[in-house]
């Protein structure tokens, strides 16, 4: 079966496990996606800038990488915000169908009486989109989700029209105060899941084959991998693992793309892990641990999401079940575990051990292979996958270092320092 999936069920998911991260950035992206979308419609954007404006909101924030930046852009008035819109350009543009919403994000903190500045570093003008957003976005800050809704528009309503010619553009306040007196505007605030619905049947969806839900991927692995450093190749090297290994078992190329696609997403669930915890040098607290190994369940549940993914999820998610059934997290045995997903926990475990890390070398070939006998006498994976490396070692290594070869060029790309220092505008 051909593979056929809407990009937005994959963009929603995306906005909806960033979000994850923290319960008080639960629905943000949504919720901006909303309030955007009712501004912009008011406004008279044609259908076609409202979709690059909703989907630029979905993922407006995905270059803010550590939990602290993300809560830091609670504060109404946030500190050099340009290095998380920056981030969040450079991983968005390298995906064709979101040029435009990159664009979108990149000014997504644009004060509208900086703009001159900004537009005349970047010899180009700022979307409208950015300035929706930039209000939208501001709004949500402002709203107070666990107290009740109504009665803080007054107060918002004030704070917001107080930036207007300052913080905000104008004509998007005006627009803004129109469409948020009915109380139904703040209700839709706190009921996302709901009115997002509506503008999901307004937006124009892309459906994507099989080559484009490549590409797709490729985006949400650099999302994933590019919060660290110390992960920054990971998916790449499980991805071509993944593939490599099934090539070498004998599966179609349908089965390989579906493993290389898999490898990509194996880890999505990490976005709602903090950086803070990924990245602490020394031993993890039990609390710490727990929270990192909850990354395969959000996995599952985000791409769980998404239809027709069904098979894919599978082979992404159970990449830590152990097939005596003491892997986490639904502890499911073999019985249960198809060849693919088998084949996942397999490459994961190889990357995992040969990659180089920035505090460690990668392990060599007899100590990575003895170290995986181990596991697979102890029935953590599969013996027969591991018979096949093995016999591949060098073709499967190879093709492991090649893609993160690749892969650590475009991260160094895309961390490059000089330039995010510039646009420090403040
Ligand atoms: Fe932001
Ligand atoms: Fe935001
Ligand atoms: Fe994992």
């Amino acid at each position: 079966m051909k593979l056929k999936v809407s990009l937005l069920d994959l963009i929603l998911a995306l906005a909806d496990v960033m979000d994850m991260i923290s319960p008080v950035l639960n629905g943000h992206h949504r919720r901006v996606a909303h309030i955007s979308y009712v501004i912009g419609e008011k406004m008279g954007l044609p259908s076609k800038n409202l979709t690059d404006m909703f989907i630029a909101s979905l993922l407006h924030d995905c270059g803010g990488i550590t939990l602290k930046e993300r809560l830091d852009a609670l504060q109404f008035d946030i500190i050099n915000p340009y290095i998380h819109s920056e981030l969040g350009y450079r991983l968005l543009a390298k995906y064709e169908p979101l040029e435009a919403s990159a664009q979108i994000v990149r000014y997504h903190h644009a004060n509208w009486n900086e703009t001159r500045r900004i537009s005349e570093y970047n010899e180009e003008d700022i979307p409208l989109e950015s300035y929706i957003i930039h209000l939208s976005d501001r709004v949500d800050v402002l709203a107070d989700k666990k107290s009740e809704i109504i009665g803080q528009s007054t107060y918002i309503k004030k704070r917001i029209i107080s930036e207007s010619g300052k913080k905000f553009m104008p004509d998007v306040v005006e627009a803004f105060v129109a469409v948020s007196k009915p109380i139904s505007f703040w209700l839709d605030i706190i009921n996302v899941e709901k009115s997002c619905e509506i503008y999901e049947s307004k937006v124009n969806d892309t459906v994507l084959d099989e080559d484009s839900v490549f590409s797709a991927g490729e985006l949400i692995r650099n999302i994933i991998d590019f919060r660290s450093r110390f992960t920054a190749t990971h998916s790449s090297g499980v991805s071509a693992v993944a593939a490599q290994l099934g090539k070498c078992t004998g599966l179609e190329e349908e089965e390989q793309k579906k493993l290389r696609i898999a490898g990509f997403l194996h880890d999505l669930g990490k976005l709602a892990v903090p950086t803070e915890i990924l990245e602490k040098s020394g031993k993890l607290a039990p609390q710490e641990y727990n929270i990192i190994k909850s990354h395969t369940y959000y996995t599952y549940k985000t791409l769980q999401k998404i239809k027709g993914f069904e098979e894919i999820n599978e082979i992404a998610s159970f990449h830590h079940e152990k097939l005596d059934g003491s892997g986490y997290p639904f502890g499911i045995a073999s019985d249960n575990l198809s060849y693919n997903s088998r084949i996942m926990a397999v490459a994961d475990v190889f990357t995992a051990l040969t990659e180089d890390r920035p505090y460690r070398k990668g392990m060599d070939r007899d100590t990575c292979l003895s170290t995986m006998q181990r596991m697979a006498n102890e029935m953590a994976i599969d013996g027969d996958i591991l018979e096949v490396l093995t016999k591949n070692y060098d073709s499967i290594n190879n093709s492991r270092i090649e893609a993160q070869t690749k892969s650590r060029s475009q991260y160094f790309e895309y961390s490059k320092p000089s330039t995010l220092n510039d646009i420090k505008l403040q």
